[in-house]
């Protein structure tokens, strides 16, 4: 099941490409729309995932919304969809998908990133990123009985659609080596290995996946 949240946007087709290659392998997927901040319309979500699939075995947290502008200068709507979707959304699709999850002894996989660790003024999706992993590691212990894996990647500077909006705001980006760019699949790797049995010891934890740029900074 992949989602998406706007009409019409590149979203919406991308969710419906890989939908379409997932069928051509020969298995079901579906796309779908549902605003994560939107209470009602996760809990629609999944109960399509549970009608039209039949289970969930895996969870990953993916969608992100946030203004590029440091605290000060957030208005109070600005505000609200950061918390909103960020931390209230992520939340809700974990409570909402749980029954599912619980019955296919399930995993969760939380997308964050560096901004969780490192001061990024005009990047307040940094602190909502701090705070799900907190989440993470929480939900990991409180789920743990119930068979369900909670665990996070923290990606550093990824190749995707808001990359060209990353270089606006932040001065320097083009100056940083290619070799220290990660590539979605590069992510997506670890995501899957999260959710494989060779990841069965993993309980909790956030894994860096920036090519070493964190390891640079702080060098
Ligand atoms: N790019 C990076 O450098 C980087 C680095 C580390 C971590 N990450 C994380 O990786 C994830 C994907 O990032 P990205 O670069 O691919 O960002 P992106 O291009 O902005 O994509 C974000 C996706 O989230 C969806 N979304 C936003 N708000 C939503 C909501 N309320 N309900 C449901 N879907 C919603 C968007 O759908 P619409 O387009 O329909 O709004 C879009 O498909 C994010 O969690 C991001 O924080 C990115």
């Amino acid at each position: 099941m992949v989602n998406h949240r706007a009409r019409g946007g590149s979203s919406e087709r991308q969710a419906r490409e890989l939908s379409a290659e997932i069928r051509a392998l020969g298995r079901r997927s579906l796309a779908v729309r549902a605003d994560i901040s939107d209470r009602q319309a996760v809990r629609a979500l999944v109960a399509e995932a549970g009608t039209t699939l039949g289970r969930l075995d895996f969870l990953v947290l993916n969608a992100a919304r946030a203004p590029f502008k440091p605290y000060e200068r957030l208005l109070d709507r600005d505000l609200r969809q950061l918390v909103d979707t960020n931390l209230l959304g992520n939340i809700s699709c974990i409570r909402e998908a749980l029954p599912l999850l619980e019955r296919s002894s399930g995993k969760v996989v939380f997308i964050s990133s560096l901004g969780s660790r490192f001061a990024t003024p005009s990047y307040p999706l940094g602190s909502m990123k701090a705070a799900m992993e907190a989440v993470v590691r929480d939900c990991a212990e409180s789920l743990r009985d119930r068979g369900v894996a909670v665990n996070a990647v923290c990606g550093g500077i990824v190749q995707t659609d808001s990359f060209k909006i990353l270089r606006q705001v932040w001065d320097g980006l083009d100056r940083l080596s290619p070799e220290l760019l990660v590539s979605p699949d590069e992510i997506a790797e670890v995501v899957v290995f999260l959710c494989s049995p060779a990841a069965a010891g993993i309980c909790g934890q956030t894994i860096v996946v920036d090519r070493g740029l964190s390891n640079r900074v702080l060098r």
